[in-house]
């Protein structure tokens, strides 16, 4: 497995490209991540001159440490190509990555690597764009895996459970918390494409959750995506940028926890022994393997060890 460039991820916030005020709001914002959007929230009347509204924004203000990224339209359409020539030529130097949505293969992802590759060169830009791809199609589902290794520049996949659900034909009504569907509809999409991200070292995140008034729901959303790997979910209000962040932030107590495992059994190992016992649990090495995964988000979130561990 290739190791990639690490980012947080625990919200991604959808700004309207043609929005200014929602720009400027965004810019402003205490969240990992945030991206602004050329596709579904823009009209298409808006479409053309979004661009120019994005490319100022990132030109002019300082998004702190909010992770970059712009979403284009989706490559069947006629908007793709320039939308990523225009942000990119106009904003690349302060730009960290381009979101594909509805791809279908991973030629596809190809295609925007290759132009991106162009542009980079043309420009001489002194870092690397990364690719961010929307899995919304019944067909990405299908070929998950050849599209998590089509690219070097790839960073994430993103569940995309709205267009997912149309694509696959899914009954409107069975997306209800009260649905009478046994389970989770969504469930065998997600965990496999939680699975094809993690074999390629890709962070795994959940889409747009859109009802934004029902906090209590938007966070058993999060708690379910977080189960099963991914390591964040998308907001489209800011009211939902708190709770994701919590709910994908490993709590003091297991930060604690995994660093106390992994010191004993550092010095049980170097008295021979494969497995102790630590907070009343068994710790061998592959209960370490998992609570690194633990101190490895704390570090990427900078939530340190309290005092004394
Ligand atoms: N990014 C930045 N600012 C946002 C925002 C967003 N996604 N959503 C809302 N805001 C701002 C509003 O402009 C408003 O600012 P104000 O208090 O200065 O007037 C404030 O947050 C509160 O917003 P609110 O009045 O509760 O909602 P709204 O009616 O203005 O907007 C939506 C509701 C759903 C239209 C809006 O949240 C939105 O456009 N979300 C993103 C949609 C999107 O990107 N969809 C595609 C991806 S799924
Ligand atoms: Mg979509």
């Amino acid at each position: 497995m290739v190791s990639k460039i690490k980012r947080l991820r625990r919200c991604q916030l959808a700004v309207p490209g043609s929005s200014e005020k929602m720009l400027a709001k965004a810019a402003a914002m205490d969240v990992d991540h945030v991206f602004l959007d050329l596709e579904d929230a823009v009209a298409p009347n808006a479409k053309v001159p979004a661009r120019a509204l994005i490319v100022t924004a990132l030109n002019s203000l300082d998004f702190g440490h909010s992770v970059r990224c712009v979403r284009i339209n989706d490559l069947d359409s006629h908007y793709a190509y320039e939308d990523i020539i225009a942000v990119v030529e106009g904003a690349g130097a302060n730009l960290d990555t381009i979101l594909v949505p509805k791809v279908r293969s991973a030629c596809d992802v190809r295609f925007v690597d290759r132009l991106l590759t162009q542009i980079e060169t043309k420009l001489g830009l002194p870092h690397r764009i990364g690719i961010e791809v929307l899995i919304e199609e019944a067909e990405a589902i299908m070929r998950v895996e050849e599209i998590a290794g089509a690219s070097p520049r790839l960073e994430a996949l993103i569940f995309g459970m709205g267009d997912y659900s149309a694509s696959q034909g899914i009954d409107p009504r069975a997306i209800s918390a009260d649905s009478g569907y046994p389970g989770d509809i969504w469930h065998y999409a997600r965990y496999k494409m939680i699975i094809a991200a993690r074999t390629f070292g890709l962070d795994p995140v959940d889409g747009p959750f859109v009802s934004f008034k029902d906090s209590d729901w938007y966070e058993t959303e999060c708690v379910r995506a977080k189960q099963l790997g991914a390591v964040g979910k998308w907001a489209i209000h800011p009211s939902q940028i708190a709770i994701a962040q919590k709910v994908f932030s490993p709590t003091q107590d297991e930060v604690d926890r995994a660093y106390r495992a992994v010191a004993a059994y550092r010095d049980a190992q170097a008295q021979g022994l494969g497995a102790i016992q630590v907070d009343g649990q068994m710790v061998d090495v592959a209960t370490v393997r998992l609570v690194q995964r633990t101190i490895d988000q704390a570090e990427l979130a900078g939530i340190r060890p309290s005092e004394g561990i």
